[in-house]
């Protein structure tokens, strides 16, 4: 059953120090191995990206797959993985892009979004913006609509959130 009143941000562990010195870790593990955290996360999530009426969800590896698999089937949507270089075996197409703590790339599955595709993209927290930023990018390079952002945590003193706007882009957070 939906629990409107229950508190996602208090299951969030914060682990200091963690990959770097300096680094207050937001951890979901803790929300996603409770019962109710997991669903209700899923719940809400699924709630707003339905108003964007997405023909796909796209999720971003590795946290992203999880909330996004979950959404993907309770909105009878079909999920699209955007992987790590070198995991994906088919013809990818790729972006490079800076992470809050290192350099990275994303790669695309080719064929996996058509142009015209109305897509939403998931992951669990949005810092710096970079990753969802080049998600984007890649979207809009095979002509896919990017609908919206959804994330379960924002770190708003990172300043992704007005990162994004400035691409044009919509997001929504469970939490910040
Ligand atoms: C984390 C997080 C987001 C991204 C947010 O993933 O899950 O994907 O960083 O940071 P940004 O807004 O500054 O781009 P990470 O690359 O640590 O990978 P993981 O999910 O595989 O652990
Ligand atoms: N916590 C969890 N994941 C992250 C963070 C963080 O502070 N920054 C970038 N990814």
């Amino acid at each position: 059953p939906p629990r409107p009143d229950l508190d996602l941000a208090s299951l969030v562990r914060t682990i200091p120090d963690f990959p770097k010195p300096g680094i207050q870790f937001r951890d979901i593990t803790t929300l996603i191995g409770d019962a109710a955290g997991f669903s209700e996360s899923v719940r809400r999530l699924s709630a707003r990206a339905a108003t964007y009426r997405p023909d796909l969800i796209v999720a971003v590896e590795a946290r992203g797959f999880l909330f996004g698999a979950a959404m993907a089937t309770a909105m009878g949507l079909g999920v699209v993985p955007v992987r790590k270089a070198g995991k994906l075996p088919g013809v990818t197409i790729g972006v490079d892009y800076e992470l809050e703590y290192g350099v990275d790339r994303l790669e695309l599955h080719e064929g996996a979004v058509l142009p015209g595709h109305r897509v939403i993209l998931v992951d669990d927290l949005l810092a710096t913006g970079g990753t969802i930023l080049a998600t984007t990018a890649l979207m809009r390079s095979v002509g896919a609509e990017v609908a919206a952002a959804l994330f379960v945590i924002d770190l708003p003193d990172l300043g992704g959130s007005q990162r994004l706007a400035a691409a044009g882009l919509t997001c929504e957070t469970l939490i910040a």
